[in-house]
């Protein structure tokens, strides 16, 4: 299946067809992990955002596609999951933090890839509140923030296309221990077709680990591990259990 189409609108692939397959297989390799600590050797998998199924393709090689379930809002990209991989998926509708459509506490693992690093905190906090919510008791998810490294990288170089009034903004929201959420450029050329498609609700956060913690204890999950930039020397990684 790794030899299946990168759709044209995938934005997650950036030119290099060996990067987008290390990030993919990095993040199912985290899927795996995280089946192993919920103790599930034949699980039901969540991945919510997939996208045009930049990790989808590694997690059929590894999982059930009948117990791979997909969810995005670019109805183009979930119809793309269904057709490629042959995996269950769910277009998100309004309200679009909420998930409604996705069964509830189903899920003995569950990937939130870089879905939060995109959006503000209160959409943030909502969408924790309701992601964590389709895990089975027991079950454990993968969720991915602009943390720690993310803070690092953009202290040197505006890697997110967001100009240098945002870009001081969210350095100085992190350094005060605060959740930073801004919009790209107008010109921007990272993410632009998702941006297209969702809007200005989609831009670039910045999230200290506090935030997390502080999540996690209002939504009575706890956090296994977590891995300072472990995606793609990025995005900083949290193995949460629901009890
Ligand atoms: C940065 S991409 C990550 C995609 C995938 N996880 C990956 O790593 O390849 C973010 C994705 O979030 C999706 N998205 C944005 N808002 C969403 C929402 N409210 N519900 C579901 N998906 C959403 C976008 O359409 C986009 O596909």
């Amino acid at each position: 299946m790794q030899s299946a189409r990168i759709h044209p609108n995938d934005d997650m692939f950036h030119g290099s067809a060996e990067h987008y397959a290390s990030v993919g297989t990095q993040m199912a390799d985290f899927v795996s992990h995280a089946a192993a600590l919920a103790n599930a050797r034949s699980p039901n998998v969540l991945e919510l955002p997939c996208g045009y199924g930049r990790v989808t393709r590694h997690l059929v090689s590894r999982f059930y596609p009948q117990q791979i379930h997909v969810a995005d809002i670019m109805v183009p990209a979930v119809d793309f999951c269904v057709e490629e991989f042959s995996v269950n998926a769910y277009s998100i509708v309004d309200p679009v933090y909420e998930f409604k459509n996705v069964p509830d506490e189903f899920f003995d693992v569950a990937a939130l890839g870089s879905l939060i690093t995109h959006l503000s905190g209160h959409n943030a906090r909502t969408v924790m509140k309701h992601f964590l919510q389709k895990l089975k008791p027991g079950g454990v998810a993968v969720v991915t923030t602009h943390g720690e490294r993310s803070r690092e990288i953009l202290g040197t170089v505006d890697c997110y296309q967001v100009g240098d009034a945002a870009r001081t903004h969210l350095l100085a929201s992190y350094d005060a221990g605060q959740y930073g959420f801004v919009n790209y450029m107008p010109d921007h050329s990272l993410e632009s077709k998702t941006v297209d498609y969702i809007g200005d609700s989609y831009g670039i956060a910045l999230i200290p680990h506090q935030w997390v913690s502080d999540v996690c204890r209002e939504n009575g999950v706890e956090i296994l591990e977590y891995r300072r930039g472990g995606w793609d020397n990025h995005q900083d990684v949290f193995f949460i259990s629901r009890e």
